[in-house]
């Protein structure tokens, strides 16, 4: 039996996408709430950064992959019509009806498919542009899932990961603290579930640093690879360029 991690602990492989699951169905309700909350609101700053360097244009074809509550399919959707199309797609069907509704609340109507970024039923080549905010870290084979991404990109065409990363030394105690002691109760005050929060501190510990994922984005096909450091490495944003 092949084993992996579930935030701090070991867990055999075939586990954790179900354990990732219940962690995502019982925070979608609150999830939106709870993203301001824990983040100050700097996670709408990180994702406006990533739409502003992905820089979408009318015509394109882009894919959000663990798409959740659809802050990027939302953003982005406009900026590519006419004739262009966003896929909003999540493995979590829970998590993925909040986003659709959400995007309906607003107007906008896409196609919604749930799907697993380690196995897209997509074709080779058929998108301009792939993104992921903060879902990678989740995925069992991040490898796989990268390779997938590849697959269904055009040549020239884009990937967008946006995660957190390892934050800069100076801050390290601070972020720990904050990530150990304040986070996990703003779980159990705010969404009734401080495990699901703890998972979250202990699972950002776990995903690889800058440079192990530019290697693994690399290594993924993509030809180019840029790392860009927001909030001092709280979150990293990847962009690969499939060559
Ligand atoms: C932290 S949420 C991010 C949602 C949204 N992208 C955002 O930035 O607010 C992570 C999402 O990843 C999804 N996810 C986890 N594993 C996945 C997989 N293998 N394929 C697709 N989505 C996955 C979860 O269901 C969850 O909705």
């Amino acid at each position: 039996m092949t084993q992996t991690h579930f935030g701090f602990q070991t867990v055999d492989e075939r586990d954790k996408a179900r354990r990732v699951r219940a962690v995502f169905d019982s925070v979608a309700p609150r999830y939106d709430l709870m993203n301001d909350l824990m983040s100050a609101g700097l996670h709408r700053w990180w994702k406006a950064y990533a739409v502003m360097v992905a820089n979408p244009q009318p015509g394109l074809r882009v894919l959000d992959l663990a798409g959740g509550t659809g802050d990027l399919a939302l953003a982005l959707a406009p900026k590519v019509q006419p004739g262009g199309i966003v896929v909003h797609t999540d493995i979590n069907e829970t998590m993925l009806r909040e986003g659709r509704d959400r995007l309906l609340d607003h107007g906008v109507v896409l196609p919604t498919v749930v799907c697993d970024a380690e196995r897209l039923p997509f074709a080779d080549g058929y998108f301009d542009l792939v993104t992921v905010a903060f879902g990678l870290r989740n995925m069992t084979h991040k490898e796989l899932a990268l390779r997938e991404m590849n697959r269904v990109l055009k040549v020239g065409g884009k990937l967008l990961v946006l995660e957190f990363s390892h934050v800069a030394p100076p801050l390290q105690k601070a972020y720990d603290w904050y990530s150990f002691h304040v986070l996990p109760r703003l779980g159990r005050w705010v969404a009734n579930d401080e495990a699901s929060y703890r998972y979250l501190a202990e699972s950002i510990r776990m995903h690889p640093d800058q440079e192990t994922l530019r290697a693994m984005v690399r290594e993924a096909g993509f030809g180019h690879v840029d790392v860009h450091n927001l909030t001092a490495g709280v979150v990293a944003l990847h962009v690969g360029i499939k060559t």
